[in-house]
């Protein structure tokens, strides 16, 4: 029995040209900024995120937690929503390592905060308060089944954060999958805010690697910080060229993940025993609750016995998440064996 893995858009490996390029990449020392194919994946993120200038780190935690470093200071408060990834499974890194306290304001099922509640939120000024320095927001949204957030609520959340004094990172860890969504740029996306990142090591299929990127100063000093956490890779352009192959090459075919993922939502609608609203699928993220009677951990280990991965966010919600190395076969498959699982257990319940 052939094995499906929707746990994570991570498990993607990466393609034929990206172990070519590896193999053959041009190599320095990235420290001493000599990396040549590491000057050119940042150089490359920079143009299409429209920024100055970027960073290449070692994952997705660590651009965040070097965002946060880098645009506050200990003592200070952060706003992020909720269902935050930098919240949720980030080690409390903001807090551990930059000293900040982490303000939640509730996320929408849409991966949105409402912007009174955000405004509210923001301190005034008050000798016990400490000073709101930094907002963050996610797109596409993790936890919130890979919701988009527009150009338009994007501005307007950056614009209120800009006019009370704050500065916005997005973690767009998966923003390209919003863009291809939306049928807008990366740019465009991370046009309002100050600071983003992306990774290299999801849907984008490399095997490592995340670029942070903003203004000029704010780079140099992200790259300080990045030396602080051990984060100063040499000859790092064994990483870097198969990320320019990711960003030329694996961008457009996202498309294809999302359209499995509404596949997929599709399909296990028809099952009796699991509730899901394929109306929400927007990008390669499908949530779907079991009920009350059916334990989550149970289910998801039945499954993996049938040869299908999912995981959870918690509670009675599962999480499956399509990549390049599953098909619309696969997904039926996958369907089939989750309709076994799920009715199996649901009558077990009875
Ligand atoms: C929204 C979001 N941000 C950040 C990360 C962290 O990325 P990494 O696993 O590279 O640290 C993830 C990982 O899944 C994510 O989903």
């Amino acid at each position: 029995m052939e094995t499906i893995d929707l746990r994570s858009d991570t498990i993607t490996l990466p393609t034929q040209d990206m172990r070519r390029a590896i193999y053959e990449a041009e190599l320095g020392d990235d420290v001493y900024q000599e990396d040549p194919t590491v000057n050119r994946l940042q150089e490359e993120s920079a143009r299409i995120m429209g920024k100055e200038a970027s960073l290449l780190t070692d994952s997705g935690t660590m651009s965040n937690v070097i965002a946060v470093l880098a645009q506050t200071r200990p003592g200070d408060e952060i706003i992020v929503g909720s269902e935050a990834h930098m919240l949720w499974y980030e080690v409390g890194s903001a807090s551990a390592l930059g000293g900040v306290v982490i303000r939640a304001v509730p996320n929408e099922e849409d991966g949105r905060m409402d912007l009174d509640t955000v405004e509210q939120t923001i301190r005034t000024e008050n000798i016990h308060f400490p000073h709101t320095t930094l907002l963050g927001l996610e797109n596409t949204h993790n936890r919130c089944g890979g919701a988009v957030l527009t150009p338009e609520y994007t501005s307007a959340t950056a614009e209120l954060a800009h006019r009370r004094g704050l500065r916005v990172h997005l973690d767009g860890a998966r923003i390209f999958n919003a863009a291809v969504a939306l049928g807008v740029s990366a740019r465009e996306l991370a046009a309002p805010v100050d600071s983003v990142c992306f990774c290299l090591s999801k849907s984008l299929s490399a095997p490592v690697g995340s670029l942070l990127c903003g203004t000029r100063d704010f780079v140099a000093s992200a790259r300080k910080w990045r030396k602080m956490l051990g984060g100063g890779m040499r000859q790092a352009g064994i990483i870097a060229a198969a990320g320019i192959i990711a960003l030329e090459d694996m961008v457009e075919r996202l498309a294809e993940d999302h359209a499995n993922a509404r596949r997929l939502a599709q399909g296990l609608a028809r099952i009796p025993a699991i509730t899901v609203h394929p109306d929400r699928v927007q990008t390669n993220i499908v949530m779907l609750e079991l009920p009350a009677g059916i334990s989550t951990s149970d289910f998801i280990q039945r499954l993996g016995r049938q040869g299908v991965k999912v995981g959870s966010p918690g509670g009675q919600r599962v999480r499956a998440v399509t990549h390049r190395m599953v098909e619309a076969g696969d997904i039926d498959e996958a369907l089939k064996r989750i309709e076994l699982v799920a009715t199996e257990m649901q009558s077990e319940a009875r």
